[in-house]
């Protein structure tokens, strides 16, 4: 199979995404957006009179039409709607989510010309990615097909199975994931014939990634841990900020503006700006609306030690993440050649003045470009991808590992683990296991993922019925599950019984 031209990377973001490409000879492009130029393209998805817009244009859409502009849907994509993320975010939407017809997808409500309409998080992602797709094959002439999308590190196999669905829905060939501080790695080009061992602090819209990883050999990068904090991004500033605007105002007016949908959302925007600006040589912000609602006006002064006091339990977090991957990976900080600072947050100076207070004499790399380096690591491992489908060497080689544990449930309420966090992929394993009852035809396997002996602190992966079984004793390991948990971080499940040698692939849901 001829390997195609180009290779695109594209880095589906919280807040911002980006789609990159990487040609034959190994040079990387960051597309514009074919309709604003721009090398980031805003997640947002605006629905109005019957049409939908995406980008710039969806997140600049009339405060009027703040109910169908839709945004963040990383942030529960892949997740169930009672989770405790998707509560605490669906508070300060200006949008609605409803419960699915399944009994556990958040759906977005969109109420156009009339006409109700839900929308998955799944479908609404699929939305941007067909708008990068499009600007991409503007940009290249030439449609495209084959993919490489990249997930945080810590994004569990749910999560990774509704990108992967998005990428479909969008009519992509996603060949591959890559975690996002892997990505960063590549896209920095960190290479070099000594082996660096490094820190990579990834801090974007929605999530917080910390990777340590080893550049052993030139283009070859190994991960010795991951860490995280899903719950903590950029948007989690804003939130503080607009947690504590809404208070103010209501002291203020006696009236709560979560209650009124564009006044949130103007208030959001509002919420941003201020934080990027005093991101910047100012060490205040006047954030002023006219009229956010009737005729009052809303006007504050925000200092940037003001900003710090508000959102300083966030900053508390940050180094949470750091502490743990350094040891999971058994180094010190004093190890690390250098940690690379990427993501739109790594802008904040207490971001990086923690960080240097942290790691002292450890030299903290960042650069204008920290919001394009993921799309570009991510284009440069598609290119590696479709070369290794096609036989052929690939340049850059990537060892990345596990973020959970994962395992089956058994009796008493215990997880029995088949692949430990921090396996390097890809990875098989198989195991036997017993029915409980003598006679058994059916089972039921419940596969989880996280680092709990017990069942119910885990994630549930999903739950698998076998039936038909050869009937006998009931102590008998009769059943092997393999677990093969794939480069993209994808687990599939397959039971064999042990008798017939059946094998059942077992599709996770
Ligand atoms: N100058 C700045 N100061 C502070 N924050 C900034 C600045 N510029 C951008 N940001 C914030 O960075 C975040 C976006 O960063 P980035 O583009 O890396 O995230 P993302 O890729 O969308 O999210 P994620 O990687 O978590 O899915 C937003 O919250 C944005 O407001
Ligand atoms: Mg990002």
């Amino acid at each position: 199979m001829p390997v195609q031209d180009v290779a695109i990377g594209i880095d589906l973001g919280t807040t911002n995404s980006s789609i990159a490409v990487c040609y034959k000879d190994g040079r990387v492009v960051v597309i514009p957006n074919d309709q604003t130029g721009s090398r980031l393209t805003p997640s947002y998805v605006a629905f109005d009179e019957g049409t939908h817009t995406v980008g710039e244009r969806a997140k600049e859409s009339p405060h009027e039409n703040a109910k169908n502009t839709i945004f963040q849907m990383k942030r529960i994509i892949g997740r169930k709607y009672g989770d405790a993320e998707v509560v605490r975010n669906k508070e300060l939407w200006p949008f609605q989510l409803r419960c699915g017809e399944d009994g556990h997808t958040p759906m977005v409500v969109i109420n156009d010309l009339d006409e109700e309409m839900l929308l998955s998080p799944v479908a609404i992602s699929a939305l941007v990615l067909k708008s990068l797709k499009s600007s991409a094959e503007a940009f290249l002439g030439q449609p495209i097909d084959q993919v490489v999308i990249t997930v945080p590190a810590r994004f569990t196999d749910a999560q990774r199975k509704a990108t992967k669905e998005a990428g479909a829905q969008a009519g992509l060939n996603v060949i591959g994931m890559i975690n996002e501080p892997t990505a960063a790695a590549i896209g920095y080009e960190i290479e070099g014939n000594e082996s660096q061992t490094f820190l990579v602090f990834d801090f974007g819209g929605g999530t917080l990634d910390v990777s340590v990883l080893q550049s052993t050999e030139q283009s070859s990068f190994r991960v010795l841990a991951t860490e995280g904090d899903m719950e903590l991004g950029g948007a989690d500033f804003d939130n503080k900020l607009l947690r504590h605007y809404i208070d103010r105002f209501r002291e203020q007016h006696g009236i709560n503006l979560r209650e009124q949908p564009p006044a949130l959302a103007r208030l959001r925007l509002m919420c941003e700006k201020v934080k990027n600006n005093l991101s910047g040589r100012s060490d205040s912000y006047l954030a002023s609306l006219a009229y956010i609602t009737g005729a009052i006006n809303f006007k504050e002064r925000t200092t940037r030690t003001e900003f710090e006091i508000i959102t300083d339990q966030l900053f508390q977090r940050m180094l949470n993440p750091v502490k743990s991957a350094l040891r999971a990976a058994g180094k010190d900080k004093s190890d690390m050649d250098f940690v690379l600072l990427v993501g739109g947050c790594s802008r904040i100076p207490k971001v990086r003045q923690t960080l240097e207070a942290f790691f002292v004499d450890v030299p903290i790399k960042c650069d204008a470009f920290t919001d394009e380096a993921i799309a570009m690591g991510a284009a440069v491992y598609a290119r590696s991808v479709m070369q290794k489908l096609a036989g052929l060497p690939s340049k850059y080689k990537v060892f990345d590992i596990t973020p959970f544990t994962l395992g089956v449930g058994v009796a008493q309420g215990k997880v029995v683990p088949l692949i430990a966090k921090g396996t390097p992929i890809p990875v098989q394993e198989r195991k036997p296991f017993t029915t409980q009852r003598r006679d058994q035809a059916s089972a039921m396997v419940r596969i989880y993922e996280g680092e709990s002996e017990l069942s119910a602190e885990n994630r549930l992966v999903g739950v698998v019925h076998l039936s038909d079984l050869q009937t006998g004793p009931g102590d008998q390991p009769h059943i092997v599950i393999t677990f093969a948990y794939d480069e993209s971080g994808v687990l599939n499940v397959t039971a064999t019984e042990r008798e017939n040698e059946t094998g059942i692939t077992l599709s996770l849901h």
